[in-house]
């Protein structure tokens, strides 16, 4: 994704610095509304793809990966439980914050799920976006996407540095007092504990190949060959049947952890029936209830964070919202604006004219785009997914002189107003990743009195690889500038170059003065879909 030197007055949601955000609202906002929203068609995110359809396995390609038995989207949400399982909310530590990665070799996170689903997330992660909120953005999509409803998303989440110290996600082998003990532990009480498994356990499958002790290994087959036993009769949608089977005793019967040839290892019969069934036949009596049910509690288990974070308000689809919005200088030196506009359109789209009006009061139309998005958002009551629109400008800042501000407008839009600065910027032209080496230019604007280059510094932002867990953590790199020749009258250009790590995914680039973030680039380093 492209940088925007724009800032959204309206809705700034971090703290942030004096002169201009970038993107919109915020860089790590705009990125996770593009995951949640641009599910597919054009510009669409990528990330909903390893769960496209619902009972799809990534990790695996043809028959093996459909005779895997496998289930990416339920992998996503026993990763979020089993990242979740070992808070301490009265320490205020664990919770949803990625250590899971480091902590693959316990043999309460066996399975490949982990590592699996890592292996996906991995290219999506970079400075503004944590593999914890990755995480917890995953329960989030294989529930919206497979049958469930939208578990508002909160984002904010910090990925830890080291395994935590604490162990305790239940097994099947443990006892009803311990597994209570544990989730009493994370936040949540006897019926929370039944509430949460079951809106687990309505996707997905228990392997015999990873589970000998609760299955039988004749369950392997040449076409089902990690031997999946599925938790309901629809493995891949999240529904209310795991539920109604357990209670009547139909179907898959609650699944394997409550059918188990080995009685002491029915762990899900022993939660379930710990209270007399109580919060089962109430869950049952929810009938399609159950769903709200879910979203209270997933959306709970997803917030339990260590106390030193702090989570932003939950993302709302964006309904203008600019993207790539950028200055740059053309191969004929013309300092130009550009970027395109997203609209987002609770049914069909109208081909309403579009105009984009700077605050000098310069004007212009935008031109539309051919190419639809469609989200898996449904907006203002409507039936239909939201569909998106995109129109783009380019415009020489010769029209632009003193502009700060643009609006987009547009019949039946509420106007956008967007702030923009060109005291300083990244040249994307002049800026890249090649064989492990980021060469940067950037301009800064002639005519400010009090301009003071020793004021001006770049940094860098690169995921690398780091031993024991696939998460990737951030490096912090400054580029030291030099002002080199300008072919443009009245700007100058700066640069510099370092040398980084192999990257895991995109490269930021920021621009700072006066230790205030003035303009950011994202370097597509890796195959992230952005
Ligand atoms: C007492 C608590 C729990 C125990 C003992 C337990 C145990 C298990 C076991 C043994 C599996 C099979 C894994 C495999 O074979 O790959 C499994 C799968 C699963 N669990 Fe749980 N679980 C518990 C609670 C939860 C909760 C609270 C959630 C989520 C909110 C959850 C989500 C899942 C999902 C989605 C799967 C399917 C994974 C797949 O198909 O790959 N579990 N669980
Ligand atoms: C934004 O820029 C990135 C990187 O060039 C590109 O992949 C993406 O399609 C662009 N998105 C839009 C909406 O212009
Ligand atoms: C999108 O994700 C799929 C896996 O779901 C992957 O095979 C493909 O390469 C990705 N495409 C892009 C453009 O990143
Ligand atoms: C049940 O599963 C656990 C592993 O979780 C195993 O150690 C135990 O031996 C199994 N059976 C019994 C009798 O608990
Ligand atoms: C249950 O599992 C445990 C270990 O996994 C084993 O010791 C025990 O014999 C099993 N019980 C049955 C009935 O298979
Ligand atoms: C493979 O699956 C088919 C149904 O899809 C079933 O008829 C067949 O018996 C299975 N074969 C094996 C070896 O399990
Ligand atoms: C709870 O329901 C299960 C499954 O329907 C049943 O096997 C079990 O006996 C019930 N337990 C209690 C205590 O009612
Ligand atoms: C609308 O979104 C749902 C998921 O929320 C998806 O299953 C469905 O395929 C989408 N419909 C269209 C026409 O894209
Ligand atoms: C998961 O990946 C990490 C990092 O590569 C590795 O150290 C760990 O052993 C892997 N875990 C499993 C279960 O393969």
């Amino acid at each position: 994704m492209r940088p925007l030197a724009i800032s959204i007055s309206l809705l700034s949601l971090l703290p942030t610095p004096s002169l201009t955000t970038f993107f919109y609202p915020h860089p790590t906002a705009s990125l996770l509304e593009h995951i949640l929203v641009d599910t597919w068609g054009a510009y669409a995110s990528n990330f909903s793809s390893a769960i496209t359809p619902c009972d799809r396995y990534v990790t695996e390609v043809g028959a093996a990966a459909i005779n895997s038995h496998r289930t990416t989207s339920a992998q996503w949400l026993r990763v979020a439980f089993h990242d979740f399982a070992t808070a301490d909310v009265g320490a205020g530590t664990g919770g949803i914050d990625a250590s899971i990665g480091f902590e693959t070799a316990r043999e309460e996170n066996k399975g490949s799920a982990f590592n699996d689903s890592f292996t996906f997330w991995r290219p999506f992660v970079n400075e503004f976006v944590s593999m914890a909120d990755l995480l917890a953005v995953g329960t989030v999509m294989s529930v919206h996407l497979c049958g469930g409803k939208y578990i508002p998303y909160q984002y904010g989440r910090i990925d830890a540095t080291e395994a935590d110290p604490r162990t305790g996600v239940p097994e099947v082998g443990t006892s009803i007092e311990a597994t209570l003990a544990q989730f009493e532990q994370a936040g949540f009480n006897q019926a929370d504990a039944i509430g949460l498994t079951a809106c687990g356990h309505t996707i997905g499958s228990v392997h015999a190949g990873g589970f000998p002790e609760v299955l039988e290994q004749t369950l392997i087959t040449s076409n089902n060959t990690n031997g999946a036993s599925n938790f309901d009769s629809s493995r891949a949608v999240f529904d209310p049947l795991v539920v109604r089977e357990y209670i009547d005793n139909t179907g898959a019967r609650g699944g394997a952890l409550v059918t188990s040839y080995n009685e002491t290892n029915r762990s899900d019969l022993r939660l379930y029936a710990s209270d007399g069934n109580k919060t089962m036949l109430d869950l049952y009596a929810q009938g399609d209830g159950f769903q709200d049910t879910c979203v209270t509690l997933l959306e709970r288990m997803l917030n339990t964070v260590p106390s030193s974070v702090q989570l932003q308000p939950a993302i709302t689809p964006a309904l203008i919202k600019p993207v790539n919005v950028t200055w740059d200088v053309t191969s004929e030196n013309q300092m130009v604006l550009s970027g395109r506009i997203r609209l987002l359109y609770p049914g069909e789209v109208s081909s309403d004219p579009v105009s984009i009006t700077f605050s000098n009061g310069y004007t212009e139309m935008l031109v539309p785009e051919d190419g639809l998005g469609t989200s898996a958002f449904r907006l203002a009551d409507s039936q239909a997914n939201a569909t998106a629109r995109y129109l783009s400008f380019s415009i020489q800042s010769t029209n632009l002189l003193e502009a700060s501000s643009f609006t987009i407008a547009t019949n039946g839009f509420e106007p956008q107003v967007c702030q923009i600065q060109d005291e300083g910027f990244v040249i994307p032209s002049m800026t890249n990743l090649d064989n492990g080496k980021v060469s940067v230019t950037v301009a800064t604007r002639i005519g400010n009195i009090d301009f003071d280059a020793s004021q001006l510094a770049v940094e860098i932002g690169a995921p690398v690889a780091q031993p024991l867990t696939l998460v990737p953590k951030i490096i912090r790199t400054v580029v030291n500038l030099g002002e080199v020749e300008s072919p443009v009258s009245n700007l100058r250009y700066w640069s510099g170059s370092a040398v980084i790590e192999a990257p895991t995914g995109a490269v930021s680039v920021g621009l700072l003065y006066k230790g205030d973030v003035i303009d950011i680039l994202l370097l597509d380093a890796a195959v992230a879909g952005w």
